[in-house]
Parts: structure tokens; sequence; C-alpha cells
């Protein structure tokens, strides 16, 4: 797949000015939606990947087969942060969120190895009520047992009340379960 940094952005005057359909990652920092970008895309560093939660600050743009762009966002839930800071990025997402016209779907990413937490729930609720598609997808997956896999995923299922079908597992460092995953977006970049 060909993938390019297209660029950075804070603010809506700073989107990129095309009209390629986006999917945006979103998830919990350090839930791993820069080192799922990349492993989607068979890139080492296209996106940020930090050791320590709120690395991603920005809104960044990645333009995939000149087609399409996949859309990497700083996580939600990091208490760590400057009140300033939460109130600035979280201001930055919901214009995005609202405003961005051909966006067209929202990989939802959860840690495999635990309940979703409130924030996921709150993330999932709002882009049912918005009627945006969600992908919801299981990352670290390579952390959980294989035989508690199956029940990992019932378990997100349940909580976030979306059908198995529509969740998929993956290990970014094992690079597992890419390909299904790749086969929905198209899917939902069609739709
Ligand atoms: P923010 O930008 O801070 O919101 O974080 P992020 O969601 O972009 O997470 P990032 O991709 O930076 O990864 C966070 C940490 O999790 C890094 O240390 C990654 O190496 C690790 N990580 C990401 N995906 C996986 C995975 O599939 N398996 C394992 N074992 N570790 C992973
Ligand atoms: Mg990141």
């Amino acid at each position: 797949m060909k993938s390019e940094f297209v660029t950075s952005a804070t603010k809506k005057s700073e989107w990129p000015n095309t009209d390629l359909p986006e999917i945006v990652v979103v998830g919990r920092s350090n839930v791993g939606k820069s080192s799922f970008i990349n492993a989607l895309v068979g890139r080492k560093k296209l996106a940020y990947v930090g050791n320590t939660p709120g690395k991603t600050r920005l809104i960044n743009f990645f333009a995939i087969d000149d087609s399409w762009m996949l859309v990497d966002v700083p996580g939600y839930g990091y208490a760590k942060m400057s009140k300033s800071m939460l109130i600035k990025m979280g201001e930055m997402m919901e214009e995005y969120f609202y405003e961005r016209e051909q966006l067209k779907g929202v990989v939802s990413l959860v840690d495999a190895r635990h309940e979703p937490t409130n924030d996921d729930l709150d993330m999932v609720q709002s882009l049912k009520e918005a009627h945006i598609p969600i992908i919801v997808v299981a990352t670290k997956i390579d952390k959980v047992p294989k035989t508690k896999r199956i029940r990992a995923l019932k378990t997100i299922s349940q909580s976030l009340q979306i059908p198995m079908k529509n969740i998929y597992a993956v290990s970014s460092t094992e690079k597992i379960g890419f390909e299904e995953v790749i086969v929905k977006i198209k899917e939902v970049l069609e739709s």
C-alpha cells in the first residue's frame, strides 16, 4: 500500500484541502493508534510512536494509495496532561468530527487486555449518535493468551454493544489481523 504523510493540523484552516474520503483512528492514549497505522500500511515510522502516553498531539493526515486518507489523532483519557491542553485537544477533535465532510468512518481502538473504559464507551456512543460507521479493533492481542482471545473480544462486543462481526483483533508488533481490517475499511469507504 502506498502511503505518504500529508500534513499536521490543529485547526480547520490547516486541514488538507482535498476531497479524498477519510478514516480516522481513535482510542485511549497509548492504546496503539500510531502503531496501528504503521502496521496497517506496512511502514515502520510513518506515524510517531512513543513509549509514554500523549505522544500524538496534532491531527495527522496520511494519504493512502492516493485515494483515501488515514487520520491519526491524539488519544483520549490521558489524565496527566494539563487542563488547558486537554481542552484545546478536545476542541480540535470536536471540530474535526463535526465539520470534516469527507469523514467516512472511524476505527475505534480498544486494548484487548481490558474491558473498555468509560471513555471508550463515551466515544463509541457519540459515534453511534452521529451515525458514523464504527470499526472496533482490539489492539495488543499478542498480550492475550490464545485460549482467552475469543472471550476478550466477546467482552468488548457486549460492553460496547457492537456485534462480534464488527470487532477485529490486531497485533502491531506481530503484524497480525490487518488484512481483515483493510477489507472492512475498504467496505466502509465504498459505502
Ligand atoms: P498516543 O499518541 O499517545 O495517544 O498513543 P498511541 O495510541 O498512538 O499509541 P502508540 O502507537 O504510540 O503505542 C503506544 C505503546 O504501545 C508503544 O510502546 C507501542 O510499541 C505499544 N504497542 C502498540 N501496539 C502494540 C501491539 O499490538 N502489541 C504490543 N505488544 N505493543 C503495542
Ligand atoms: Mg499516537
